[in-house]
């Protein structure tokens, strides 16, 4: 296994480039397999996920060819309906697929995604919306079988106890688009990323009203064609830069963004006191006084509202600020396993329900620190990058599977940071 070397305090200087959206990616390759014809899918991240879901297409039984470094070819002409368990066990994302498979075959067996460190994470809103077009489903072995040969169109409601559900809304959308008749989805979530499968089904010949909004309105089509769809920027990259440019002090900007994404990220840079200069419709400029950073209050909240997919970054911002900052979960209450590991780094928070109370104080100090998830990998990244010393991020696979070149582009903007063989942990600090 490889470990993550950072040394900490340098400043940042330079450009980087966002890559493709892996939350817009991974629903859109599912995608492709409501039709029969090849899609071109452009702007596709980097990601270990993103090659898992490669693979799970292939073992369906398409034709699966990445033609460059961003570019992937899809021809699933010839697909069965059972998803293999062995990869998708790997990646929750892969419960993508039964919403196109029951659009297509109008049948499906895939495996329940198992449990997760950020939280219960069920499918029973997924089952809900598959049940009330009028799918059969039963669960044998821990895999949900779905017999769609009845489905049609009717009104689904997608609410659940924490809002609505962003993968439940893709597969809905995606079974209802070749269901005969008309669906309305109510409570769907309208996240960037929803908004833009929705576009690409658009292209392949699918009717859908109201995108973009939580009521969405969809007329069953006979067959889709294929398409070539470009996957938006993704937003939470983009936002895990700023926060990195806004915690060391620097001057950096970021290429290739859709700032209409980042609303609400932006709004708490701006209270926090990060020096943020639009540079047309898709760059950013970042320059702060981290010495100057205001403590916050910030509560995550499905789109428009905070992303969950930020929050423990923001632990990493809070940390550096000037004051007491507080940081709810109202989506993932239990997502805080990065929190003792910035306790190692000497950071001061104390847990209260599903909040967190962060007294910034500005000297981290690195440490050895065991990533837990994804974004969790990423805020002790950038807590690492703003601390005094060395500190060794462990179990980095969870953030390869999110974050295109992570190093590298730091390295290029002048990081101090290494991917390094387990070996090399020092045996005491
Ligand atoms: N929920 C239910 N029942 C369901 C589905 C969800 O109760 O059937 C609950 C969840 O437990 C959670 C809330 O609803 O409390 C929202 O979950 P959602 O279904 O929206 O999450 P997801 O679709 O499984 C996607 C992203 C996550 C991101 C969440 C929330 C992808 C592939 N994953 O997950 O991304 O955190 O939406 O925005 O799009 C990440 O990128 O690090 C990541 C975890």
């Amino acid at each position: 296994m490889e470990v993550l070397r950072i040394s900490g305090g340098t400043c940042l200087k330079g450009d980087v480039q966002i890559s493709g959206s892996k939350n817009a990616a991974l629903p859109q390759f599912a995608a492709t397999l409501l039709s029969n014809e090849k899609s071109i899918l452009r702007n596709i991240p980097d990601l270990s996920d993103v090659r898992f879901m490669g693979e799970i297409l292939s073992e369906l039984g398409a034709n699966v060819n990445r033609i460059d470094n961003t570019t992937w070819e899809i021809d699933p002409a010839n697909i069965i309906h059972c998803a293999p368990y062995d990869l998708v066990r790997k990646m929750r994302a892969s419960i993508c697929l039964l919403g196109p498979l029951v659009g297509r075959l109008k049948k499906a067996e895939v495996p329940m995604p198992g449990g997760c460190v950020i939280g219960q994470r069920p499918i029973d809103l997924h089952l809900r919306a598959l049940a009330s077009l009028g799918a059969s489903l039963t669960l044998r072995q821990g895999i949900v079988k779905v017999d769609g040969i009845n489905l049609k169109g009717n009104y689904i409601f997608l609410g659940g106890r924490h809002g609505s559900t962003v993968t439940g809304t893709s597969n809905a959308i995606m079974a209802a688009v070749l269901a005969p008749g008309q669906t309305k989805i109510e409570c769907a979530a309208c996240e960037p990323e929803i908004i833009d499968l929705c576009k690409m089904l658009l292209k392949m010949g699918a009717k859908i009203n109201g995108i973009g909004s939580h009521i969405l309105q969809i007329e069953g089509v006979d067959k889709l064609n294929g398409c070539t769809h470009e996957v938006i920027p993704d937003r939470i990259e983009a936002a895990t830069y700023a926060i990195a440019g806004a915690i060391t002090n620097s001057e950096i900007q970021l290429n290739n963004l859709n700032i209409e994404h980042l609303g609400s990220f932006l709004n708490l840079m701006n209270e926090v006191g990060v020096g943020i200069t639009k540079r047309g419709t898709d760059s950013i400029l970042v320059q702060t006084n981290t010495e100057k950073l205001k403590p916050f209050e910030m509560i995550t909240m499905p789109y428009p509202g905070f992303p969950t997919d930020l929050q423990a970054q923001s632990c990493a911002l809070a940390c550096m600020a000037d004051g007491i900052s507080i940081v709810s979960e109202k989506v993932y209450p239990s997502r805080f396993m990065h929190v003792p590991e910035l306790l190692r780094m000497g950071a001061d928070i104390s847990m209260e329900g599903a909040s967190c109370i962060v007294k910034g104080q500005k000297n981290l100090k690195g440490a050895p620190v065991m990533a837990s998830d994804l974004r969790a990998s990423a805020a002790l990244i950038l807590a690492g990058l703003a601390a005094k010393g060395e500190t060794w991020v462990q179990r980095i696979y969870h953030l390869d599977r999110g974050y295109d070149s992570f190093e590298q582009k730091l390295q290029a903007l002048g990081a101090n940071v290494e991917r390094v063989s387990e070996s090399k942990l020092p045996k005491s600090f």
